[in-house]
Formats: C-alpha cells, structure tokens, sequence
C-alpha cells in the first residue's frame, strides 16, 4: 500500500512543467537533475522521444538540426530509450543535451542509448571518413577528416571555429560495428569544437574517441571502453575521474598525433584520477600483462596518466614504440603518480618509452587551466567546462 501512494506520488511529479525561465545558462546542476530526473526542465527545452506524447522531436538529429545556426544556448532532453543514428553538430552556439536519468551521477545507470554500426574499412588508410563515428562535433565536413600520415588532413586555414561549448551528460554513445578490433568505429569525434562530456559512456573496439584538430574535450566520471589506440587524436583531452575499460589489447590506450604550432602547444590527453582495467573478469586473464598505454602515432604525441590506478592488464614496459617514431625529447608517453598492479617502475625504466614524471615535471601538465588553449594558443581557455559539476577550479 505504501507503494501505491508512493507511485503516485512519483507520477504527478513526472508531469512535465515549463512555466520556468532560467536566467543563466550555467544553470545549478539541481535545476539539471531535475530536468533529468523529473522532466521539469527549463523554459525551450527540446524533448526527444520516438514515442512520448511530450516529444517535440522523435529524433535526436532532428532537434540539434532545428536548432539556429547562431550563438544562442539551447539545451535538448533525451528521453529514455535507444536511439539508432548518428549525429552532427555543426552550429557555434551552446548545447546543453541531457539524457534522462533517475541517477545522474552514475554514468552505468544512464538510460539513453545513441548507438551506430559503421567503421571505415578502406585498407589503405587514404580515405579520410567520418561516417563511421556516432556522434560528430565539428564545423565542416573537412574540419572532422582525420587524414592518413604523420600532418594528417590538411584543414583549411579560413575553416571556422565550430561549437564553443558542447555538454552532454548521461548518454552512452555505442559504436557496435564489430565486437572485436575491425577498423576505426569512433562513437565520438570532436573538432575545432569545445566539448564536455559528464557521466556519459563510449564504447566500441578500435578508436573510440578522436579528438582532431583544434578539439577540446573535457571527460568527466564517464565510462570509455576500447581494445585498440582507443583515445586518439591532434587535440586536447582531459580524463578526469572516469573509467577506461579495456574490452582487449591493440596498439595502445593512446595514440596522439602532435603538430608543430607557432606557440608552445599543449596538445596531449590526459588521464587523471581515473582507473584503467579490464571491462570484465572474462577478459582480465587473456590481457593480464598485454595492454600498453599508449603508442606515437607521430613523434610529438603526448599522453600522460596521472595518479591513476592500473591493473594488472597493463603491459610491465607501459608504453610501446610505434615503427621508429619515438623520438627522444618530441615524443611524451608519460606518467605521474600512477598506482596499481599494472604499475611496475623497474619495467618502465627498461622498457624506455615510458617517461616518469617528477612533481615539477608534472606540474606544466597539472591543471585543466594550463592545457587548455585557444586557436590562438591562450592558455586557460576553460569557460566551456561545468565547474560546478567538476567541483570548482
Ligand atoms: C552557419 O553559419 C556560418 C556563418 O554564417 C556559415 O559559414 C555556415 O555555412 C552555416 N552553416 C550551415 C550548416 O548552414
Ligand atoms: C555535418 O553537417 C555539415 C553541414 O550540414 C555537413 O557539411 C557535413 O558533411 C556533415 N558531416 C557529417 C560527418 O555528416
Ligand atoms: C567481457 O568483455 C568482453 C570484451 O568487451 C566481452 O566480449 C564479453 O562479452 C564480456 N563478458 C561479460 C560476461 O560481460
Ligand atoms: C615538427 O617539427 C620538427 C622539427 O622541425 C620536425 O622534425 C617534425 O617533422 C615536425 N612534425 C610535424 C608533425 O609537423
Ligand atoms: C617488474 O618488472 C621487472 C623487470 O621486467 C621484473 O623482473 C619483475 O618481476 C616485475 N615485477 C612484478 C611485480 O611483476
């Protein structure tokens, strides 16, 4: 009996209000729990759902395409569900997507599901295609290319810069082309684009997350599950307190591009309080000891996992050469503080791809704030990250 009151109780919370306006944009996460939780959400928000009566749009690509092409924020509720289909964020202005959620703060409890079978399967590695990714943040279609060979793609330089402040929380992005390593399946790219993503899960095989050229990307207690050089890219991504599974070893964790700018660049992903381990213990005995952490995919890659717990799936030497492009004093394949059975600081030395960094070498890597860059190569280029939600600078 207790039940029945309480559920009804619960459903006439369920009602959906929009009688409420928000005056900031950097609204308090209450105020984004309770649209999550209770669908009471700010004034505009849009409401995708293939089925539900309250759906503005049955697809998610259809509410990111009626969005102006301008700077205006906008935020979109995913109702709970699976969605099949890819999406392509083109505009500059602010988007805000939530994914339904009775817990927000638990990124394997999400409820929404955008998922994609695609990977690019030309054998000779010229073809520049984004098609496979589930979800595409860029300005144009030449700005997304990956590109084959050390430079990669060359963007044009009049290309703009595309979304400035991209959030999602609570959404799992699948790329379910094959269950094993079968060519680049992203289920996410990001560039010349800020994004930030909050208790949300990717997961595929090879390559599950590029981060191209002039892309930020802040991860913040997400879940990224790979098997092969799964965290790729030019740009900059921050890791911080997430889960990176391992579904099985190729090439490494990482597998960082650089490029040579005018200013001292930043370009890197950083791994930081998080935990690396096998997504099961089905899979821990056939990777125990094989999983390196990374790999150059040019000589000025740069990857650095900072007091992180690794389990025994890692490989004793940590980091592994890539052809001959190591390169002593460009390449940075790093660690700080990182713990664990997979931690094994004799083999990191001999194995000598692995640097060690000490407190002060740390240091100019330490902070979102002084990785982060503009176009222009400005530091502290962070306004775009939830503070709130990250708990404070
Ligand atoms: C959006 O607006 C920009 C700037 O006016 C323009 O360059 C771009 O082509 C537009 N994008 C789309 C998809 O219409
Ligand atoms: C995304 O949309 C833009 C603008 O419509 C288009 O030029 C581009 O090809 C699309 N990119 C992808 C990867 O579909
Ligand atoms: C464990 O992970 C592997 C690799 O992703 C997967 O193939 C397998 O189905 C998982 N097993 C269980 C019991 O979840
Ligand atoms: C960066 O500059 C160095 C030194 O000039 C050069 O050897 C290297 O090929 C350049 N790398 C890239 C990716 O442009
Ligand atoms: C660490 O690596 C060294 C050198 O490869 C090896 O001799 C040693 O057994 C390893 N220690 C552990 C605890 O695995």
């Amino acid at each position: 009996m207790h039940f029945k009151s309480l559920s009804l109780l619960a459903l006439s919370i369920f009602q959906p209000v929009h009688s409420f306006a928000i005056q900031s944009r950097s609204s308090s996460s209450t105020l984004r729990t309770q649209c999550q939780k209770h669908l009471i959400c700010p004034k505009d928000t849009l409401f995708v759902s293939p089925t539900d009566h309250r759906a503005t749009h049955k697809t998610i690509q259809s509410a990111i395409s009626s969005l102006p092409n301008d700077t205006s924020s906008h935020t979109i509720l995913i109702l709970e569900g699976s969605y099949n289909e890819q999406l392509n964020v083109t505009r500059p202005g602010p988007i805000t997507i939530l994914g339904q959620s009775d817990s927000p703060s638990d990124p394997s409890k999400n409820k929404v599901t955008v998922s994609f079978a695609a990977a690019n399967q030309d054998s000779t590695g010229t073809i520049d295609n984004v098609w496979f990714s589930v979800l595409v943040v860029a300005p144009t279609l030449d700005a997304s290319l990956i590109g084959s060979g050390t430079t990669g793609f060359a963007v044009p330089d009049d290309t703009p810069f595309g979304n400035t402040d991209f959030r999602v929380y609570n959404v799992d992005f699948v790329n379910d082309f094959a269950p094993y390593t079968d060519g680049p399946a992203a289920a996410m790219m990001i560039s010349r684009a800020n994004g930030g993503f909050y208790y949300c899960g990717f997961y595929s095989y090879q390559d599950t997350i590029y981060v191209g050229k002039l892309g930020n990307a802040y991860f913040y207690k997400s879940i990224i599950a790979g098997e092969t050089d799964f965290l790729y890219g030019f740009g900059t991504a921050w890791i911080q307190s997430s889960e990176i599974r391992l579904r099985g070893c190729g090439g490494g964790i990482t597998a960082w591009k650089g490029t040579n700018t005018t200013f001292e660049n930043k370009y890197g992903v950083y791994i930081v309080d998080s935990n690396v381990a096998a997504a099961n213990s089905s899979v821990a005995p056939s990777i125990k000891g094989k999983c390196a952490l990374g790999r150059p995919w040019n000589a000025l890659h740069r990857s650095i996992f900072a007091n992180t717990y690794e389990d025994g799936s890692i490989l004793p030497a940590g980091y592994i050469q890539w052809e001959d492009r190591y390169t002593e004093g460009s390449t940075l394949m790093a660690e700080y503080e990182a713990f664990g059975p997979g931690f094994n600081r004799t083999a990191r030395v001999d194995g000598g791809y692995d640097t060690l960094l000490s407190k002060k070498g740390y240091q100019t890597y330490s902070t979102p704030e002084v990785v982060f860059q503009d176009q222009e190569g400005k530091l502290g280029y962070v306004d775009w990250i939830d503070w709130e939600t990250v708990g404070g600078k």
